[in-house]
This record gives C-alpha cells, structure tokens and sequence, in this order.
C-alpha cells in the first residue's frame, strides 16, 4: 500500500527583513494576499492535499501565526449575536482540528535545514511534506497535491520551475536526469543557490518538498553550507545519494511573495480571480498609464 504524507512542516521562523517596517511586529508570514495571510495559502493547499497534521516552525514575534489557527471567542460571540453567519463559518471552516496542530521553535536563526530538524521529534518515522509560506501558487490543482499524487511513496521530492539565468542565484538548483517533457524525474544533485556559471540546470526548487526521515541523519550533523548556514539543500543533494529522489515540474503559476514585486505581482493574480473583486480592479488597471 502506497505510504501517505499525513505531516507537514512550515518553517515561519524567518524574520522577514525585504518587508521592513511592515514586518517589524508583523510576521512576514502574516502578510496579506487579497484578504488571507500568506501562511493561509500554505495551510489550505496542505489540506488540499490530504496533510492531517500541521507543524510550526515558528520563533520570537510570530504568536499571531498561532492566534491566526486559534478560535477568537470574542470575535465569534459578536458575530453570533449580529447573526452574519457566513462571516462565521469563513472564520471557523478552515481551522485544523483541535490537537491536529503542534508549534515549536526554532531557537537561533541558523537557515531552513535547521528550522526543518528543530521538527525532528514531531515528526516521527514518516515521510514528510514543508510547504514555505513565500512560494504561493495558482494552479488547477494545488502544488502539493500535484505533489502527493506524484509521490510513489519512499524517497524524497521537489517541485521546481525553470527559472531564467538572471535569477537562478535565488535558488536551490537540481542536477538533473530529464527525458524530454517528463514532468516528473529523477534528481542527481542540488546546489544552493549557484553563480548562474555553476547551476546544474535551470530547474529550481519552489518551496515545496516532500521528505523522509533520513534527511534528519544529515541534519543531525549540523554542518554548514552556504551563507554558514545548516542549508536544507546540501542535506537534500546527501539524500539525493542514498534513496530515490525525483523533481517535479509543477502546472501553475508560482508567486515569490518573498520580495516585494512577486508579493504585489501575487496580490493582483489573486485578486483577478476573484468574482467580487475583478471587475473593479480590471478596470482600474486599465486606467493605469505605464
Ligand atoms: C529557500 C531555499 C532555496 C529555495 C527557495 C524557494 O531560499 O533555501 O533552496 O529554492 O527557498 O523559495 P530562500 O528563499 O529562503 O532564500
């Protein structure tokens, strides 16, 4: 029988300082896109995907991430007593079920492989998913569900994008062996973030990663990688060498809410789908000289 990913990890422990001063007692993760928080968007494609059990990642200033998953009594009541139940059930559907969500910190901003091992003991003996909140995606069906649908169950996964050489020092990039087209395929390598000269290929990882635990046998190590930090990439080229490990491309359109232009360029794709907003931004931005 096919291994499930039940677990998901959001590393939210970032300081978030492209965003500043917005994201001085904000977290960057709490930023809105239309009218949910990023980490909103994380969180709905995880269950879209069939994710039971949700794991913060979080650090100092980030409680209203928690709050945000939490029910607001008070804000609940008035809305009971002015009767706007669909207010009321748009506050109260989405939330995971009680039990089913578990924060830990990370204690020192030592990079993403850090903040993914600091989840080691709730995790288990299961593979994994980590969704980051900065990589937001409009897709017919949700990145990581493509993901889990995908997954033959053992061994590690990313989705990537291609990524024009300008950019690709952004990125953890893959070494690939890809047939024409495939979409999805077998990885040899990643590099974090290459000078455009030393990228293995132009297919970047978007912030989505299905994991085992063997990653944490690399973790446990604490080496560190580019920028001195404990990058999840290098543990993810080690897997790489020792179990199967596949890239996948995914069909959407990805985000990087992580600077200002992706986060703005998001706010506008999202709103545009939206029935009640559409037409009003439409035209709005058709007004607009360039
Ligand atoms: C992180 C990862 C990088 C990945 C990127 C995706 O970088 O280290 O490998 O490609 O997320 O968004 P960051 O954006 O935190 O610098």
């Amino acid at each position: 029988m096919a291994v499930r990913v039940r677990k998901a990890v959001f590393p939210v422990g970032g300081l978030g300082t492209r965003f500043l001063p917005a994201t001085k007692a904000l977290p960057k993760e709490m930023l809105p896109l239309v009218d949910k928080p990023l980490i909103h968007y994380a969180v709905e494609e995880a269950r879209a995907a069939g994710i039971e059990e949700f794991i913060f990642v979080t650090g100092r200033g980030k409680s209203a991430i928690e709050d945000h998953f939490d029910h607001s009594h008070e804000l609940e009541e008035l809305l009971e007593r002015r009767g706007s139940w669909e207010q009321l059930n748009s506050l109260r559907d989405w939330l995971p079920p009680p039990g089913k969500v578990a924060y830990t910190r990370q204690q020192e901003p030592l990079g993403l492989g850090h903040a993914v091992w600091c989840a080691r003991h709730l995790i288990g003996d299961e593979p994994f998913a980590v969704l980051l909140a900065d990589d937001v995606f409009l897709a017919p069906t949700p990145c990581l569900k493509q993901m889990v649908d995908a997954y033959p169950g053992k061994g590690g996964m990313v989705a990537v994008e291609p990524v024009d050489s300008a950019h690709i020092s952004s990125y953890g990039v893959i070494d690939v062996k890809r047939k024409n087209g495939e979409s999805v395929f077998e990885v040899r390598g990643l590099v974090e973030k290459p000078l455009p000269k030393d990228a293995p290929s132009n297919l970047a990882v978007v912030g989505r990663y299905i994991l085992t635990p063997i990653v944490f046998d690399y973790l446990n190590r604490q080496e560190r990688g580019k920028g001195g930090e404990i990058q999840l990439t290098d543990a993810l080229s080690w897997m790489a060498g020792k179990a199967p490990f596949y890239g996948i491309q995914i069909n959407g359109k990805r985000f990087d809410c992580g600077n200002k232009s992706g986060y703005l360029q998001a706010n506008i794709a999202f709103a545009l789908e939206r029935e009640d907003l559409r037409d009003e931004l439409a035209a709005y931005l058709r007004t607009v000289k360039l």
